[in-house]
């Protein structure tokens, strides 16, 4: 692939020392997000897609710095609800960089969307039902929309993930062109929409391949018909190896699968992808706390749980660990496991590892998307802290939370 650097960051890459010295110095649970790695990522998908429009998922993560190098990296900004949409003109994204994708979206999002959309006349909405159109009309939006086709084919790593031809998401893709002849007469149809789903690995290359040809279909059968459209959005999803052995997705094949199966179209090509642009870019930092030797297993409990990291609770996902303190130790098979009261606060079983002892410091990989952003404060468990790296330097990003932060909304 073109600029960008290596296709894949793997947690055995990062200089481990470095990452104790920050445990160190900030405490544990740590995320530590690595902003060049964030900006290589960003050149490498737009290397692949060079005249598509690259925006960002910024659901994998939302910080105001990552926000800030993925603006000035050129990508735009996809927003899931009213808090990203501020927190995407708020890192300095122009609105006509800002895509709403409104997935059954309360009033109060649509109130401050529109209102926002006010000052900001180059925002888009994308619209997933009729009903959304009616609630934009009744609060006097007629500015640029996009429609988001259910086409009937998803894909990705967990059925949870998979959205494509899930009845929640979007209008079944037979009844987009009746709708967009309508709606064009009121509106800025600028644009068609379909996601398939998350964390797509090269094994969905057909799904995705079946889901664009359909949107080109779609976008053919728009612009011929009713509008000239100015862009095709075909989701995002691109996956990245969690396990240590697993190959990277070839973008550079799935940019040109892609623009295979799109075919000729007026509308320029968009994606979305959030995971792929900042997962490698993030590690997660957690001490051990417990070692004990149960009847079928050796826990180890670390700081950091399903409150810090829900994914491997959520999806049983995969994700590598190193003990930073003890690399060379004998590696025996542990359970890592989290401080919340619930058995599924685990983080792997039956893992070997660099024998963990109490006070050693372990590294989680691949922790940059929906890492932090899932995370909550079930239990009463404040949030974890966050630095962001940048060309050698190391800055605060997410202050820890507090015991006290905790009750700040009781009345
Ligand atoms: N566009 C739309 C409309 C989406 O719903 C999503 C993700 C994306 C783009 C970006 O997908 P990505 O490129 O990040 O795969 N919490 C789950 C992932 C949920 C993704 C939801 N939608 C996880 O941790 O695996």
């Amino acid at each position: 692939s073109g600029g960008g650097g290596p296709a894949v960051r793997r947690l055995a890459d990062w200089d481990g020392e470095a990452l104790l010295a920050l445990a160190g110095e900030h405490e544990t649970p740590l995320y530590v997000v690595d902003l060049d790695r964030v900006e290589e990522n960003c050149a490498r998908l737009q290397s692949a897609f060079p005249d598509a429009d690259v925006r960002y998922a910024m659901k994998a993560h939302s910080g105001a710095q990552v926000l800030r190098t993925v603006r000035e990296a050129g990508l735009d900004a996809e927003c899931a609800s009213a808090g990203e949409v501020m927190r995407a003109l708020d890192a300095g994204f122009p609105g006509d960089r800002v895509q709403y994708t409104a997935v059954n979206p309360p009033a109060r999002d649509l109130d401050y969307v529109v209102e926002r959309w006010r000052e900001h006349p180059g925002l888009t909405v994308t619209v997933g039902a009729a009903d959304t159109v009616d609630r934009l009309r009744d609060r006097g939006f007629d500015g640029r929309l996009c429609i988001r086709a259910n086409p009937g084919v998803g894909a990705g790593h967990h059925e949870k993930v998979q959205t494509g031809a899930n009845a929640k998401f979007g209008i079944p893709i037979e009844r987009v062109p009746d709708l967009a002849e309508q709606w064009a007469a009121e509106f800025d149809l600028v644009g068609v929409h379909a996601h398939a789903g998350s964390g797509i690995s090269g094994e969905d290359l057909s799904a995705h391949r079946e889901l664009v040809s359909r949107m080109g279909d779609l976008a053919r059968e728009v612009e011929s018909a009713v509008v000239s459209l100015e862009f095709v959005d075909v989701g995002g999803g691109f996956g990245v190896p969690y396990e240590e052995d697993e190959p990277p997705l070839d973008l550079d094949a799935v940019a040109e699968a892609t623009r295979e199966a799109l075919g000729e179209v007026d509308a320029t090509l968009a994606v979305e992808p959030g995971r792929y642009v900042v997962a490698d870019a993030g590690v997660l930092l957690t001490t051990v706390n417990t070692v004990k030797q149960a009847r079928d297993a050796t826990v180890v409990g670390v700081d950091a749980g399903m409150t810090t990291l829900l994914r491997p609770a959520m999806y049983d996902a995969y994700h590598a660990i190193r003990n930073l303190s003890a690399p060379d130790a004998e590696s025996t098979p542990v359970t890592v496991a989290g401080p919340i009261c619930e058995s599924a606060d685990v983080l792997c079983e039956h893992r070997s590892l660099s024998r963990p002892r109490r006070g050693h410091v372990l590294a989680i990989g691949n922790a940059g998307a929906y890492g932090y952003e899932m995370s909550s404060t079930y239990n009463s468990r404040p949030r974890p802290a966050e630095v962001v790296l940048s060309e050698a330097t190391v800055r605060p990003s997410r202050r820890r939370e507090t015991l006290t932060d905790l009750t700040t909304l009781d009345q």
